[in-house]
């Protein structure tokens, strides 16, 4: 079966960085398994950040190590400088994703670097030896950001050319929830037109109800990238008011019911969506899908 679009599940790092308990490492290990059972072929499933920043993430390298066992799954890790890629690369990830915020004010309180500091950083870690290792550029607040406000179209674009110039894949993300799907469209369109083929990724939030339409508005631009999270976790410690990724469970029905194959399968992932809750009890978990049931005569894209 060929994938027509590619999901990516965020929830072990975008999802448990910011839950209000800690997911113990044993069941971060099992949520893991039951995502690359449903057919997830790319999971984001930790970052390497100070362990005293965020303390859901320190046993970030040995669940890499983990998931590297696992059968068809792209291992992601997010790096925020130069310490985090070489602590990436050195526990054996697949991918390296850095956050690159378009918003300075949101740069400097989510990685104390001004934007052009940061893609500094990402440089000097595209130039350190990481064989094998791809490298992904994901500017962030591109649609807006809750501490600086509107964030300008041509700062997203100069951002995403200066990635592209040293990354494998570019991406952008609405970490904040703003954006809406004619905005979407366009800097989609914008950026697409100075970067190419590099950019990739879709990485939206729900915060305010317009995750799948911007996702499917990304679709209709060429976009065949997304990030996406399991109950809908997520959410930036450093962005006030930021809260959970587009609803894997639903983002899947979306495709799939439109003859759009995502390679992961709806039952298995309701499973795992079991075992999230097992191990993470007191988190609140969203998804329609998953509530409603599949309708009736319900197929998969073939
Ligand atoms: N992993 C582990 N330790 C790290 C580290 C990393 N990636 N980067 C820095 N450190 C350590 C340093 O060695 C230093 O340790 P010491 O006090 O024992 O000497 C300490 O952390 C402070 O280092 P410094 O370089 O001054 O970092 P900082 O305090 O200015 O913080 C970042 C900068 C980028 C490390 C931090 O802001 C960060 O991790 N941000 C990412 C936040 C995030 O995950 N946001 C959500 C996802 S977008
Ligand atoms: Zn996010």
């Amino acid at each position: 079966m060929t994938r027509q679009v590619h999901i990516c599940e965020v929830g072990p790092r975008d999802g448990l960085q910011n839950a209000k308990h800690m997911m113990p490492t044993e069941a971060k290990k099992a949520w893991i398994s039951a995502l690359a059972a449903a057919g997830l072929e790319e999971i984001e499933v930790g970052s390497f950040v100070p362990p005293k920043l965020i303390p859901a993430m320190a046993d970030t390298g040995e669940i890499v190590a983990f998931a590297k066992t696992l059968k068809n799954v792209k291992v992601v890790a997010l790096a925020p400088n130069l310490k985090g890629f070489q602590r990436a690369i050195e526990a054996g990830a697949h991918k390296v994703t850095f956050p690159v915020s378009a918003s300075r004010l949101h740069s400097e309180s989510n990685v104390r670097m001004t934007p052009d500091q940061m893609v500094e950083e990402v440089r000097k870690c595209a130039q350190y030896p990481h064989p094998g290792v791809e490298i992904e550029g994901a500017v962030s607040t591109a649609f807006g950001c809750t501490l600086q406000g509107v964030v300008p179209e041509d700062d997203v674009v100069r951002i995403a050319a200066q990635l592209a110039g040293f990354c494998d894949a570019v991406a952008l993300a609405d970490t904040v929830g703003y954006a809406n799907p004619a905005q979407v469209k366009r800097l989609f369109k914008k950026v697409s037109a100075v970067v190419g083929e590099k950019l990739e990724g879709a990485h939206f939030h729900n915060t305010r109800g317009l995750g799948l339409a911007n996702a499917l508005a990304a679709y209709e631009e060429g976009v065949r990238h997304f990030d996406s999270s399991m109950g809908g976790l997520g959410g930036c410690p450093f962005a006030p008011g930021a809260s959970g990724n587009v609803i894997t469970e639903d983002l899947v029905f979306m495709f799939e019911s439109m003859g759009v194959s995502t390679g992961v399968s709806l039952e298995k992932l309701f499973r795992a969506r079991e075992i999230l809750t097992t191990g993470l009890p007191e988190e609140p978990i969203y998804g329609h899908t998953p509530l409603a049931g599949l309708p009736k005569g319900f197929r998969a894209a073939a």
